[in-house]
């Protein structure tokens, strides 16, 4: 499967922003296995920007319920959820929020947190937190093996998340692909208890 010509729309007519997956059939081929591993039924994602994510997951499964958060900094957000909604019905929800409001209790009500949105190593130790108070089965932790720039490093944060005790998850694969802006890197972190 191969769905750049069919995300093209997403883009259309709006400048480039931040970055986001390309749906070539490495990426396709990455988010097929990522749900077949983890046999999710339905996704919170942190982060929706053009919708390329949300696209691709959901017209990979086309059972998967999937539910976006977004601050919604670029127009294009907003105008691109209600596109996703005509294609995919109520199998696609959008919240306008910062997943750092987001009640504990909501998140834990999916098999899967897809962590893509605030960048900033305090804004990912939050998103990183939420997950240690909903317990989802599975994490995805997006731009994980990357240097950020300034003083990110992804790749750091998570191993001090995995030396805390209340952090009860662990690696199971790190996936490479394709963004615009990078290749870029995955991880899917499975809860042990
Ligand atoms: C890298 S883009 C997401 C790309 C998308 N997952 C894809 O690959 O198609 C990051 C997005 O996260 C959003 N964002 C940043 N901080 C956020 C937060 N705290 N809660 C929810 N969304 C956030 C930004 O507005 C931006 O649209």
């Amino acid at each position: 499967m191969n769905l750049v010509d069919e995300c093209k729309f997403l883009r259309d007519g709006w400048p480039y922003e931040e970055g986001h997956i390309i749906p070539d059939d490495r990426t396709c081929r990455m988010i097929h296995t990522i749900l077949k591993l983890t046999r999710c039924k339905n996704v919170l994602e942190i982060g929706f920007n053009y919708g390329h994510s949300a696209f691709t997951f959901m017209t990979v499964d086309t059972n998967l319920v999937y539910h976006s958060l977004d601050i919604c900094k670029y127009e294009h957000t907003l105008v691109n959820t209600d596109h996703l909604k005509v294609k995919f019905g109520n199998r696609f929800e959008f919240t306008k929020m910062s997943s750092h409001d987001l009640d504990p209790a909501k998140a834990s009500e999916y098999d899967m947190i897809f962590i893509d949105g605030d960048h900033e190593t305090e804004g990912m130790s939050k998103d990183l937190n939420l997950c240690i108070q909903a317990q989802p089965k599975y994490i995805l932790l997006d731009d994980y093996n990357s240097f950020m720039g300034g003083d990110i490093y992804p790749k750091k944060l998570l191993r001090h998340f995995l030396t805390k005790d209340d952090f009860n998850y662990r690696p199971v694969q790190e996936f490479i692909y394709r963004a615009t802006d990078m290749t870029n890197c995955m991880l899917l972190l499975e809860r042990t208890g």
